[in-house]
């Protein structure tokens, strides 16, 4: 099984065969997530979709802590090894066949840039092909044809995909994503951390209902197991 936990915004741990990955921890500066302890939490991997803050703040911490490899597009794991962390540089459309199972680097229609401004460089989203499940890691992304591509290779379980709208879909923009990546099973992330991304949940639950979908929002520090 994959054991799938959020941990608030952006930020999933997924456990495989006792791997533990977490993917673009945002959680020391989220106030809705202060209940997480991020020096607990398990890292062997960390994913990062992109260079925003909101998806990198606890990096340093954790991967200091857990010894984690930083898998990201070139520019983002290369920024990391500089500063010698273990890590993974991916780009756009390529795999890596992990412990835990085929990581993919996909397209997403977002910017990249670090904290200071530097250079993130392109940002994605993951595939990841476990031993049995298969998911998607949207990561902040406009809805985009590009997703089109993703069911050609890869049986999805599970869709993660950013719904709080003004820097990534909206609900409506999800719902036709996940037509797009043919998986009716989505889980919420990336809304009501902050304002402008605040949304209200059963109304986005019922959208995605009325379309024969199901939309999971999980509490801060739950999980799901595929
Ligand atoms: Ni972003
Ligand atoms: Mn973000």
């Amino acid at each position: 099984t994959m054991k799938i936990t959020f941990y608030g915004h952006a930020c999933i741990g997924i456990e495989v065969n006792d791997v533990h990955i977490l993917v673009d921890p945002f959680i020391s500066g989220n106030p809705k997530a202060s209940h997480i302890d991020i020096n607990t939490l398990k890292a062997d991997y960390i994913l990062l979709t992109h260079a925003h803050q909101d998806h990198i703040l606890d990096v340093e911490a954790i991967a200091k802590r857990t010894e984690a490899v930083i898998v990201s597009n070139y520019e983002i794991a290369s920024h990391y090894g500089n500063k010698g962390f273990n890590y993974h540089p991916m780009n756009h459309g390529g795999s890596w066949d992990f412990e835990f199972g085929t990581v993919k680097y996909v397209i997403a229609l977002h910017t990249s840039s670090f904290p200071d401004g530097s250079y993130g460089g392109q940002p994605g989203g993951f595939v990841i092909e476990g031993e049995h499940k298969n998911i998607y890691i949207a990561g902040d992304t406009a809805l985009t044809m590009d997703m089109k591509l993703i069911p050609m290779r890869t049986k999805l379980d599970l869709a993660i995909l950013p719904i709080g709208d003004n820097f990534t879909m909206d609900v409506e923009d999800a719902i036709i994503a996940s037509d797009f990546v043919q998986c009716d099973k989505v889980l919420g992330y990336h809304f009501d951390t902050f304002g402008y991304i605040e949304i209200n949940h059963e109304e986005a639950k019922r959208k995605f209902f009325d379309k024969g979908k199901d939309l999971m929002l999980l509490e801060i520090g739950a999980s799901i197991e595929l």
